[in-house]
């Protein structure tokens, strides 16, 4: 079977309404839809009902909000629930990213919550995990990612990982130039994997890798295996770049 490559974007505080429309309107022209190759967008909520007006009638396309809250409604003053953000048009959700974690004191626990909340409402979570540059240079990064891999299999049976996606994003490579090697990332993939496995998950589960990917490193990133794709922030963010990245591993 021919490899299946996922490239995720995640445009954070960028883009809204019309420039999200404009993105795609030309990210459209500039790509055609390509065997084994899917194309994840996130971009912030405001933007996600334009964007897939955007997108519409390109399969490959899928829509996702950079978070959500566990609850499916109620007095959560900001939050955004799985069944609004659905609503808009989303069919994923980013869950964990590391500047949630760190800027905003999203816990283990509230990760695990809201993953299972996407999963009972029938989208794919993307679950993110990693360790920061102290936790790395102490030797803990086994530790901590296995640690917040078990906080998500608390509340998520292993039976229900097959709809789900997790990324690898080392805090010490996001937005900072500095990737992790190829088989810095692979080790850590193969990590999660093990983990996964030993605690009774028997599907593949696929998993990115993030952390200043670029049209330079990211042939080398997928030429590892253990790699099934990559997510993106700042390399996302014009149409002509990100066309052109994942172009490059077809
Ligand atoms: P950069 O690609 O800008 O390092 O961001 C990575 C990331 O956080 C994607 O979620």
């Amino acid at each position: 079977m021919a490899r299946s490559l996922l490239y995720a974007a995640n445009w954070k505080m960028h883009h809204g309404p019309a420039a999200a429309r404009t993105f795609i309107e030309r990210f459209l022209e500039l790509t055609r839809p390509a065997e084994g190759r899917r194309l994840w967008f996130f971009p912030p909520a405001v933007s996600i009902a334009a964007t897939c007006e955007a997108a519409d009638g390109r399969p490959d396309i899928t829509v996702g909000a950079q978070n959500v809250h566990w609850e499916p409604k109620g007095a959560f003053t900001g939050e955004l629930s799985v069944p609004l953000i659905m609503e808009f048009g989303a069919r994923a959700a980013l869950v964990g990213h590391s500047e949630r974690r760190h800027l905003f004191g999203e816990t283990d626990e509230q990760v695990g919550r809201k993953v299972a909340a996407v999963l009972k409402a029938g989208i794919t979570p993307l679950v993110c995990v990693g360790e920061t540059l102290a936790e790395r240079e102490a030797g803990r990064t086994e530790q901590l990612v296995v640690r917040q891999v078990d906080a998500v299999l608390e509340r998520v049976p292993s039976a229900e990982w097959s709809r789900v996606v997790v990324a690898y994003e080392p805090v010490w490579a996001i937005g900072t130039g500095r990737n992790a090697t190829p088989d810095d990332a692979a080790q850590v993939h193969e990590l999660i994997r093990f983990e996964l496995g030993r605690r009774g998950v028997k599907v593949r589960v696929p998993i990115l890798y993030g952390g200043s990917v670029n049209k330079g490193n990211v042939l080398a990133l997928l030429a590892r295996p253990e790699l099934d794709g990559v997510l993106v922030g700042g390399a996302s963010l014009e149409p002509e770049g990100w066309a052109e990245l994942v172009g490059m591993g077809a």
